[in-house]
């Protein structure tokens, strides 16, 4: 951030002999204290932005396209909408033993309704929408996602991303790539057949998932996401390289909310890995330096200034659909912000007003390291407007 540098005038003739009189005369002590507390604040600001905001990473650099520090500096009320994500069904033909169901939203399936769905892009499109999430329970197992792509893409969003277990047929993603998707986030969890099976809880999609991400990684931006669990965590630097080698984009390391521990062991990453890979390489020096992916301290913003401009909408089979203001708080428990409908920006600003993560024991404990340090930076920017003020 570059404060803008007030330009000196060059002053001439009477001008300059008055400014020189100005400057010259003793100051009131009622002046030196304005200029005690002139200084004072100065420093203020000078040490937010210089501590907080142009001293840390700026947020582009740690792989996550969707976050940066022009989006920090500018979400507010007004904003459009920068993310999305639709969770449009529960159903999946996986049972890796750490996910959680659907409880949160009153759904035997979680099928959402297609024509809700649809409401809902419309909503958010017309609110600018950028760039948009499908995912579950596993998104390709609901017929018409192919459609709402369709929809997204017509509506101008530019980034199309599916979360996927990466199991179905190839021809399932062609067919989601030629509806306009241009993002894959597929999950990994093993590096080798027998363990695969293990963490998906079913046998025989291993191998499958592996050819999958190395030719979805030939065609578009494919990340790989590895969830670890004491059963995996000491798989860690074998999985990463057997991602890496299948040539993947980027490669997300976090581990599973019910076991949540520093993933120590990730310090003997390669380094030519981890130059190959933003986000990877972010998580670990993060680690490096003590940071869990997931977690807040006292010192961290206490607002979930994000929601102001993202959202997370799942459904039922009753044909009621509700939005969260992340996908963690819509697995882990945390009461939906309202149901969709045209109101949904309003609410989300009066949630992120008297919301405080802090006292939150989902947000406290399982918050992500990139979601952080964004809040942390829309306050840095935020404190540094009102003093500037
Ligand atoms: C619920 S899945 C849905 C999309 C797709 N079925 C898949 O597995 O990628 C979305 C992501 O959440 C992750 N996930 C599921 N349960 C989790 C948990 N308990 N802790 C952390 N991540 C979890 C998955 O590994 C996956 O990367
Ligand atoms: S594949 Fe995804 S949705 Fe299915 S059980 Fe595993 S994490 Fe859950
Ligand atoms: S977990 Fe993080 S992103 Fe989600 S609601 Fe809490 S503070 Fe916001």
């Amino acid at each position: 951030m570059s404060l803008p540098i007030k330009q000196t005038p060059i002053l001439k003739g009477k001008d300059a002999e008055k400014f020189l009189k100005e400057v010259n005369r003793d100051r009131t002590p009622e002046e030196k204290d304005q200029d005690i507390k002139n200084f004072k604040r100065a420093k203020k600001v000078y040490d937010s932005i210089g501590l907080n905001v142009l001293k840390s990473k700026p947020l582009e650099s740690i792989g996550f396209y969707t976050l940066s520090d022009e989006r920090a500096k500018n979400v507010s009320g007004t904003s459009p909408m920068k993310r999305a994500e639709m969770l449009v069904t529960g159903r999946c033909n996986f049972k890796c033993p750490y996910c959680r169901g659907f409880d949160n939203i009153n759904a035997d399936v979680g099928d959402i309704d297609f024509g809700i769905a649809r409401e809902t892009l419309g909503y958010w499109i017309d609110d600018k929408l950028e760039n948009i999430r499908f995912s579950g329970g596993e998104p390709t197992l609901y017929d018409r996602l192919p459609d709402l792509v369709k929809q997204c893409k017509e509506g101008g969003i530019k980034r199309i991303a599916i979360s996927s277990n990466g199991s179905r047929d190839f021809s399932v993603y062609q067919e989601l790539i030629d509806a306009g998707v241009n993002d894959f986030s597929i999950s990994l969890d093993a590096c080798c057949a027998s363990f695969g099976d293990k963490m998906a809880g079913v046998g025989g999609k291993w191998g499958k998932v592996a050819e999958n991400i190395k030719k979805l990684s030939e065609r578009t931006y494919v990340t790989v996401g590895i969830v670890l669990t004491e059963d995996n965590v000491d798989d860690l630097v074998d999985i990463v390289t057997f991602a890496h080698n299948l040539g993947v984009a980027d490669i997300r390391i976090i581990s599973a909310a019910q076991f949540n521990k520093l993933l120590n062991n990730c310090i003997n990453i390669p380094q030519e890995i981890l130059n190959a890979h933003p986000i990877l390489k972010y998580r670990v020096d993060h680690i490096a330096e003590g940071i869990n992916v997931r977690g807040m301290k006292d010192s961290d913003c206490k607002k979930c200034y994000i929601a102001q401009d993202d959202s997370v909408v799942a459904g039922n089979e009753k044909g009621e659909a509700f939005f969260f203001p992340c996908v963690i708080a819509m697995r882990e428990g945390i009461a939906p912000i309202g149901k969709v409908g045209a109101n949904m920006k309003k609410e989300r600003l009066a949630w992120v007003e008297k919301f405080n993560t802090y006292e939150n024991n989902t947000c406290r404990e399982n918050c992500l390291d990139c979601i952080v340090q964004f809040n942390n930076k829309v306050e840095s920017y935020q404190d540094s407007k009102k003093e500037i003020l």
